[in-house]
């Protein structure tokens, strides 16, 4: 069987991208930033209004908690950046002209709600955040595999519902009511959007099994998180990890295995020898996924020992 071209691919895919449009549409709940906020919290900045500055003790939010919801906000204010990535790659004719921009306004209500959120509360300091904004969305984002519509499809499947997770785990951590509720909201959004993909290449499992899982196995070989180029990411990930806000035990059992599992990825028939490498390498992932998750949680439950001996 010859593979199919990104083109033809992009054509065959239209009726279902059609299709869960509708689906999307008619199960995703309109709802509004502002009534998320609140306002009544709020105290004018010193600057040109002459309020008071910010300081770390405006905000009982734990440390963690705000180094989550920073580098989730920066991952949801590179929206442009993804914006360009998928509408170059998928087009802005037909459904999936339609579908990459209802996304786009979906994605920037959730940036609105959270920078509200953080500036009426105080949580974390404004001018850190615009700062990191600004460094964040000058490097930009590029998709690593932005010439291939399987890959891409494969990589938001499993990166909205990495996103929904940690939305949904920042909010428990909060330990403010409010702020949980607001990223409920937006975890909530996020599920809808890993549906959506899921859905399309879940048809491209159909269409094409041996591309289909090619670019799952590439996907998931590399797979890292939008917010990767934030400013000393990887000292964040691991207070994020070691908070059990996103680890690498949830990364396989809360993202990787769902999602495999809803494409049958293990029972999909009609591969070819490509293919069929494409499966092993998703297999052999799986179980280092596990070992590394192993070993991780080994070490955190030693410091959380440690941490309680010194105590
Ligand atoms: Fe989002
Ligand atoms: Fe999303």
């Amino acid at each position: 069987m010859t593979a199919l071209s990104q083109t033809a691919l992009l054509t065959e895919l239209e009726p279902v991208v059609a299709k869960n449009l509708d689906r999307h549409l008619s199960v995703a709940k309109e709802w509004f930033p502002h009534e998320y906020v609140p306002w009544s919290e709020g105290r004018t900045f010193d600057g040109p209004l002459g309020g008071q500055p910010w300081s770390p003790q405006d905000s009982t939010v734990p440390e963690v908690a705000r180094t989550a919801l920073i580098v989730n906000l920066l991952t949801e204010d590179n929206l442009p950046s993804y914006h360009h990535e998928i509408a170059t790659l998928f087009g802005r004719d037909g459904a999936w002209g339609t579908w990459v921009h209802r996304w786009t306004a979906e994605e920037g209500r959730h940036g609105t709600a959270i920078r509200d959120y953080l500036t009426v509360t105080r949580a974390v300091d404004p001018v850190a955040l615009e700062r990191a904004r600004m460094t964040h969305m000058s490097a930009g984002y590029q998709n690593v595999h932005d010439d291939e519509v399987l890959h891409s499809l494969a990589y938001v499947s499993f990166q909205e519902l990495a996103t929904r997770i940690s939305h949904r785990n920042t909010g428990r951590v909060t330990g403010d009511p409010a702020c949980e509720a607001l990223l409920a909201r937006v975890a909530a959004d996020e599920n809808l959007h890993m549906v959506f993909y899921r859905n399309l290449l879940a048809a491209a499992f159909d269409l094409a099994p041996s591309q289909a899982m090619r670019a799952v196995a590439d996907v998931l070989a590399d797979f890292q998180m939008p917010g990767a180029g934030i400013d000393g990411f990887a000292r964040k990930s691991v207070a994020i990890a070691l908070a059990g806000i996103y680890d690498l035990r949830q990364h396989r059992d809360e993202v990787v295995v769902p999602v495999l599992r809803q494409w049958d990825v293990f029972t999909v028939t009609g591969l070819d020898g490509d293919g069929e490498a494409a499966r092993d390498e998703i297999a052999g992932h799986l179980d280092d996924l596990e070992r590394h998750a192993s070993r991780f949680e080994e070490k955190r439950d030693a410091r959380a020992a440690r941490l309680a001996t010194r105590a």
